[in-house]
């Protein structure tokens, strides 16, 4: 039999209702389109209506075309033929939008005659951040609605605009209540339906003017965004697109939108890209937990230190509405975090992405202490004090004395034992990690660190306030460094080993910056400050890293680490640190030697992939896709190449066998290549599915 379409339609005297009812977000799926083809065509043959109104039940105008689909046989008939069915259409088409009309969604209110929306509703044209340029007519559309200008802006950054923004540029014709949508549509087609003829946007010319006009206007766009595209395929598709919607006829430019867009969907970039948009949905889910587990309210926050972690963390709740009881040891400390919390506030409003007034709204949530008691009142705290298990141990003892019953106690922890730290409370169930990511206040990450004992709903309520506060939350066993900082200290190792063995510094670094990386393992460490852990008293000149300490260069912070820092903080190799780490090199008895930038990769990542599936063997991680999900948001793995699992995959799990086969010796007595590993490569299957 037919299965129930998810389009419906209901004639209303002169008017046509054309309904999609298709949750959660009315995805352009192939019945979806299928019923917005044949609605149109049924609307048209009956001589009784005058106009038609597309709408959406449920939460959101349609979402954009449905991802799942993208990669199997296209079923007919496709979206761009819908639209311009519906433009077709002899009787006026009005679209009435809520929510999200984002991608094919905002492509078909785009072949809309007229277009409604409620004040709450964002339109946008988001597919670059999936790879891919608008595929139903949106760059050439969208350039003849609201200028090329404009258009470039909204399809190259993906970003949506509000409905406001949207009436201003003429992308929406009229605003309507928020609750009363339908009837601004339906006042809007009777105001219409008399008029001899409607505005069709692939005919009009008025609004491309002023690009024709000025033909350096997308070169000047390719320079300015330079280093948002950097390494993309998707953006220049994008700019080639609205530039042909300027310069070509329609039906020309549409040809050309196809051809780019089918380059580009059946790429690398765009297959890892969306594995990247569903890998963030599904870290939320937790094995063996039902998704309606209750959860804890979190209303007031606690947190212990406000050092570099502390400070950060505390933005986060902060900057969401939750007010947050900070204590520190000492008074020095506490102003001293407190100020630069307030600098990073002000800085943020200077940049215009924040209103000075709520730099002192968020400010006033904060309740500065050294009363430990204070945290009493505290539903959730999160410890951010000194990486030292005695002092942590201390700290929980305490915490559980003075937390209120049923109060989640977490630590920031990098690298230490949360079993070890729980079990110094007598509420294990209630203690658990909240790893986040330095600068916390904006990286995206958060692990959620599971111990033996930690009850589901405390799990739960965890992975709930991270989303509430903006991170993606992933969820992590216990063990050293958990899954983003052991799969780091397994890079680390190489790039340490192979200092020794010839290759420089800067190589090593930028072997991972071509790769896309946003610095390497050198870079990093003089950015976070050599001297972390180091003891001027003890040192004993055994690494590279305690002899640059010894000799004053311990990072950025001094102007010199394992690079001379410039004024502004840019970078260039050191003669110094070359003689240093020669001299090293030889009392190692190792022979310098070259080295290729493929062959430095090979041996910094394929270790990090092989101790990535150790983590998943061991069931720390509780997919693949989590794992790439850790260093996108908290180590800016670069997203076109979908993490280092699904780059894996990408390029072959054997080859990556192959290649740690092949370095051998060279990767450390105590390298070990996981079971999962070679059994993946043998099977010829991948990590992600
Ligand atoms: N296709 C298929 N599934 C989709 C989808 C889409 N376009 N958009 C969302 N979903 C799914 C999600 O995977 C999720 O599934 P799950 O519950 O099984 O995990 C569910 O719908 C709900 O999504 P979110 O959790 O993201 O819900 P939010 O309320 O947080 O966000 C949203 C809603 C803003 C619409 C967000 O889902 C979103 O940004 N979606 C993608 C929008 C997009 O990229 N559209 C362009 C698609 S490409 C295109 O249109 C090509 C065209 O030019 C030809
Ligand atoms: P930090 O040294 O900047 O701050 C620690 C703060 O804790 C100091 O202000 C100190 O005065 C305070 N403190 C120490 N003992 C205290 C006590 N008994 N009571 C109250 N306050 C006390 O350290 P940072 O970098 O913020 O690190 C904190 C924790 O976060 C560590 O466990 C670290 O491993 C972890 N972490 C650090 C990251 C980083 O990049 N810096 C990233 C992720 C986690």
């Amino acid at each position: 039999g037919m299965a129930m379409s998810p389009v419906s339609t209901r004639k209303d005297g002169k008017l046509f209702w054309i309904i999609s009812d298709n949750p959660p977000v009315n995805a352009l799926g192939h019945g979806v389109r299928a019923g917005l083809a044949e609605a149109i065509a049924k609307g048209n043959a009956d001589g009784g209506v005058k106009a038609i109104i597309i709408a959406c039940e449920g939460r959101t105008f349609f979402a954009g075309a449905d991802i799942t689909e993208f990669g199997k046989p296209l079923q007919a008939p496709g979206l761009p033929e819908v639209c311009d069915a519906i433009e077709a259409s002899e009787k006026p088409v009005i679209a009435a939008i809520h929510g999200t009309a984002l991608g094919g969604g905002l492509e078909v209110a785009l072949a809309c005659h007229y277009r409604v929306a409620v004040p709450s509703a964002k339109l946008g044209l988001p597919e670059v951040k999936l790879g891919l340029l608008p595929g139903a007519g949106g760059t050439q559309r969208l350039p003849r609605a609201i200028g090329a200008e404009a258009a470039l802006g909204m399809i190259v950054s993906g970003n949506p605009v509000g409905a406001r923004a949207a009436h201003a540029a003429g992308l929406v014709d009229k605003l309507a209540e928020e609750d009363g949508l339908r009837d601004a549509a339906a006042d809007l087609a009777k105001e219409v339906m008399d008029r001899n003829t409607h505005p069709v946007t692939s005919r009009r010319e008025d609004k491309i003017r002023a690009a024709k006009e000025d033909p350096g206007l997308f070169d000047r766009f390719r320079k300015d965004n330079a280093r948002m595209i950097r390494g993309l395929d998707a953006p220049e598709a994008c700019i080639a697109a609205v530039e042909a919607a300027v310069n070509i006829p329609f039906e020309k430019g549409t040809a050309l939108e196809r051809e780019l867009f089918m380059k580009l969907v059946t790429g690398d970039q765009s297959k890892a890209m969306r594995h990247v948009f569903f890998a963030e949905r599904t870290a939320q889910k937790i094995d063996g937990l039902p998704k309606d587990t209750a959860t804890y309210r979190v209303e007031k926050v606690g947190i212990l230190g406000a050092g570099t972690m502390g400070g950060g963390i505390a933005m986060n709740f902060l900057t969401a509405g939750i007010p947050v009881t900070m204590v520190e040891r000492e008074q020095a400390a506490l102003d001293r975090g407190v100020a630069i919390m307030r600098k990073n506030y002000e800085r943020s409003a200077a940049k215009g992405k924040f209103k000075p007034e709520h730099v002192e709204a968020a400010m006033g949530r904060l309740n500065p202490t050294l009363d430990f008691e204070a945290l009493g009142e505290c539903d959730l705290i999160i410890e951010a004090v000194f990486e030292n298990m005695d002092l942590k141990k201390d700290i929980f003892s305490r915490l559980d004395q003075v937390a209120k019953p049923g109060a989640i106690l977490a630590s920031n922890t990098s690298y230490l034992d949360i079993d070890e730290i729980a079990a110094q409370t007598r509420r294990p169930d209630h203690v658990l990690g909240m790893h986040f990511f330095s600068p916390a206040n904006v990286m995206k990450l958060l692990e959620v660190v599971r111990g033996k004992e930690t009850a589901p709903a405390v799990l739960a309520t965890a992975m709930a306030v991270g989303k509430k506060i903006g991170k993606v939350a992933v969820v992590s066993g216990v063990c050293h460094g958990f899954i983003g900082n052991r799969m780091l200290a397994a890079r680390q190792e190489q790039a340490n080993a192979l200092l020794l063995e010839g290759a420089t510094p800067w190589q090593i670094d930028d072997a991972l910056t071509s790769f896309g990386m946003p610095m390497g393992p050198f870079q990093m460490a003089d950015l976070a400050g050599l001297d972390i852990g180091w003891n001027p008293d003890t040192t004993s000149s055994s690494t590279v890293r305690e002899v640059l300490c010894e000799q004053g260069r311990r990072g950025q912070k001094t102007g010199k680490g394992f690079y001379d820092y410039g004024e502004d903080r840019s970078r260039t190799p050191s003669k110094e640190v070359e003689a240093i780490i020669a001299d090293f090199a030889r009392k190692s008895g190792k022979t310098p030697r070259d080295f290729t930038e493929g062959e430095i990769r090979e041996r910094l990542i394929y270790p990090m992939i092989n101790e990535g599936a150790k983590i998943l063997e061991e069931g720390i991680a509780q997919r693949a896709s989590d794992i790439d999900i850790v260093w996108l948001y908290g180590y800016g793995w670069p997203a076109w190449t979908g993490g280092p699992m699904f780059w894996a995959d990408t390029i072959g799990v054997g080859r990556v066998l192959s290649g740690l086969e092949r370095h051998g010796k060279a990767l450390g007595d105590d390298f070990e290549i996981s079971p999962l590993l070679k059994t993946i490569a043998e099977d010829g299957r991948r990590f992600n599915g």
